[in-house]
């Protein structure tokens, strides 16, 4: 199935039209600045431009978003508008192009694309996947099975600090943090979630990704760290996933 998929985020929305079948990418990846304030009206308008660059009009969407959301609606909004908590983001989205959007939490759908296609294909036990960005998403899995909507980023360690206001890469771009000064501070992260949730595998997804050798010294966590097979698109593909399940569902 041929699905545009949308990876909303804090600072960006990247798409490209994917096919679910492979999971590869068929049309360009765009990338476009989140408005701000990132209201439901303005992203979407953003999300207008959006489909007129991939000339999509009629097709359907699937779309990760940056908040806890249950059956289309959004319970949570850290890094987007707090307009959001509450709104009918899948419906509004829907009338607003046209087109039939599927969505789900960001980091979830970044940790289906893995799970299919990447660093978790075939993998059983606890897998859990972090996504670093403008926030810290997170995404579980047993047995190859999601637990949606964990919202393990916003946890406290134990300097106080929420996580993803003390690790994630806008933390590491806006207090211009070297490698060797972020690094333990993921490393503190990993290692709590490592003594909460006792993961078989980490995954590590979002732009750092592709950096990872840099900073996999400084991580300590028993559990093996990769990087997600995807990088930063992981978000795309599994958007397009999520709506291809979303589809067959309702057949
Ligand atoms: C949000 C999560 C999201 C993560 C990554 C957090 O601030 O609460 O829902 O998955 O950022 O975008």
């Amino acid at each position: 199935m041929q699905i545009l998929g949308i990876d909303v985020g804090g600072t960006g929305i990247k798409a490209a039209i994917v096919d679910t079948a492979t999971g590869t990418l068929l049309s360009e990846r765009s990338r476009t600045a989140t408005p701000k304030p990132a209201t439901p009206t303005a992203i979407g308008k953003t999300l207008k431009s959006v489909l007129d660059q991939h000339r999509w009009s009629s097709g359907p969407i699937g779309m990760g978003f940056p908040a806890a959301i249950q059956k289309g609606v959004a319970r949570t909004a850290a890094n987007i508008d707090a307009s959001f908590i509450g709104f009918p983001v899948a419906t509004y989205f829907s009338e607003q192009t046209g087109c039939a959007v599927q969505v789900a939490n960001d980091a979830d759908v970044a940790g289906l694309a893995e799970m299919r296609f990447g660093a978790g294909k075939g993998r059983d036990g606890v897998v859990l996947i972090v996504t670093i960005g403008t926030g810290l998403g997170t995404a579980v899995f047993v047995d190859g099975h999601l637990l949606p909507n964990t919202e393990l980023g916003h946890l406290f360690l134990d300097n106080g600090m929420e996580a993803e206001r003390y690790a994630s890469e806008s933390v590491r771009i806006v207090q211009k943090l070297k490698w060797k000064e972020w690094g333990p501070r993921l490393n503190h992260y990993l290692t709590t979630m490592e003594s909460l949730l006792w993961p078989d595998l980490i995954v590590l997804g979002g732009g750092v990704s592709k950096e990872l050798r840099k900073f996999s010294p400084l991580i300590t966590t028993k559990a093996p760290v990769v990087a997600a097979s995807f990088l930063n698109q992981a978000g795309i593909v599994g958007a397009a996933l999520f709506a291809e399940q979303e589809l067959r569902a309702t057949l």
